[in-house]
């Protein structure tokens, strides 16, 4: 049994409902910043009002505070797509069969990537697009945020370097920071910096161009699934190859699962941060770029105008009757359940 220490408590529901923790965020956003163009990076710089070198990193997490007002509330299904799948043996996705009427990941993208390119909307909502956007090209690299098993693992109970918790927070948070070090900017910066350094120079630089294939603004439901997919498949070969009871069972995930799966929650990060780049960079050069030349039109004969890349159309699925899983995160409160971390396990 495990016995609660309060104090750990109060500090466990400050941390709430953070998915992919503050520093995963903060991590993938900063690697973002390293790979984006100038001019895009000068086009966010902008609409968020800050010319910071943390511009993209200190808004990773806005998402998660803002899903937890009563104004944000609507947002709290855009985290995940729950793939009502059969880990370990059976992993996939399925947009018209995972994504509810009240919206997922995928069509949260497809929303928001419309949305921060519309002038018309003002700068304020398409600044919270860009948060968004930020936010979620993060969430959907987390496998347990593309899986309905367990309200994304939220349900299955685990001990963690001797605290009584749950598999996603895990994932989320506790191993990211048993690697990197606790959320802090600074920690966040340094590891983006060796992800960067991989992209570019090592391990991961084969692997690169691989994440971005088929990224396409104008297709961002087809792109979104694309993203899901792969790390809905990672659930069953890497987050519960033997099954959820083989990792309930387990007296501690540290250090052999922690160990065997530190290298997918890196691999993640660079890959969302990659992304993320990419596709700032084709909605500033597809869309915003080329409006500003329109805008300019009639002031320099020299411009020539060129045609913004289409609206992108895309829909959500239609609207049918919520199943057991769909209603189990409903129940849940649309909530990573981090609270669930109780103090020091003494059941030994
Ligand atoms: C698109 O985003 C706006 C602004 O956040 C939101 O009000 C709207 O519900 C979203 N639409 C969908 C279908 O998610
Ligand atoms: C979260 O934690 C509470 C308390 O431990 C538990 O009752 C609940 O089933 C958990 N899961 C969700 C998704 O809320």
């Amino acid at each position: 049994m495990a016995s609660r220490v309060p104090l750990l408590l109060i500090f466990a529901n400050l941390q709430g409902a953070l998915c992919w923790g503050e520093l995963g965020h903060a991590t993938i956003a900063y690697v973002a910043q390293n790979f984006v163009s100038t001019s895009t990076a000068a086009w966010a710089q902008d609409l968020l009002d800050d010319t910071s070198t943390s511009y993209l990193a200190s808004i990773a997490s806005w998402a998660d505070s803002y899903r937890e007002t009563t104004a944000g509330a609507f947002s709290a299904p855009f985290h995940y797509i729950d793939a009502e799948d059969d880990p370990p043996s059976d992993c996939n996705v399925d947009y018209d069969r995972d994504c509810t009427d009240a919206g997922c990941s995928i069509s949260a993208i497809a929303n928001y990537t419309t949305r921060v390119s519309d002038t018309s909307l003002g700068t304020e909502q398409q600044a919270e697009a860009l948060k968004f956007l930020v936010h979620f090209l993060g969430d959907i690299t987390q496998p347990l945020h593309d899986e309905a098993y367990e309200v994304g693992g939220n349900d299955i109970d685990v001990t963690y370097q001797g605290y009584s918790d749950n598999l996603h927070s895990d994932w989320d948070t506790y191993m990211p920071e048993s690697y990197a070090g606790d959320y802090s900017l600074t920690n966040a910066k340094a590891w983006a910096k060796t992800l960067t350094t991989a992209i570019n120079s090592g391990s991961y630089k084969s692997l690169a161009a691989s994440w971005i294939k088929g990224a396409d603004i104008t297709d961002p439901i087809t792109s979104a699934m694309t993203w899901a997919v792969d790390a809905n498949a990672l659930v069953c070969t890497v987050v519960m190859p033997d099954g959820a009871a083989a990792l309930s069972d387990a007296d501690d995930l540290y250090p052999t699962y922690y160990d065997s799966v530190i290298p997918t929650i890196e691999l993640q990060l660079a890959k969302a941060g990659y992304r993320l780049a990419n596709w700032l960079d084709a909605i500033y050069t597809d869309t915003v770029a080329k409006r500003g030349l329109e805008g300019t039109e009639g002031e320099g004969s020299a411009v020539v105008k060129r045609e913004a890349a289409a609206p992108q159309s895309w829909a959500l699925p239609a609207s049918k009757p919520l199943t057991r899983a769909q209603m189990a995160r409903a129940e849940s409160g649309y909530k990573c359940n981090h609270s669930k971390r109780g103090g020091h396990s003494h059941s030994h």
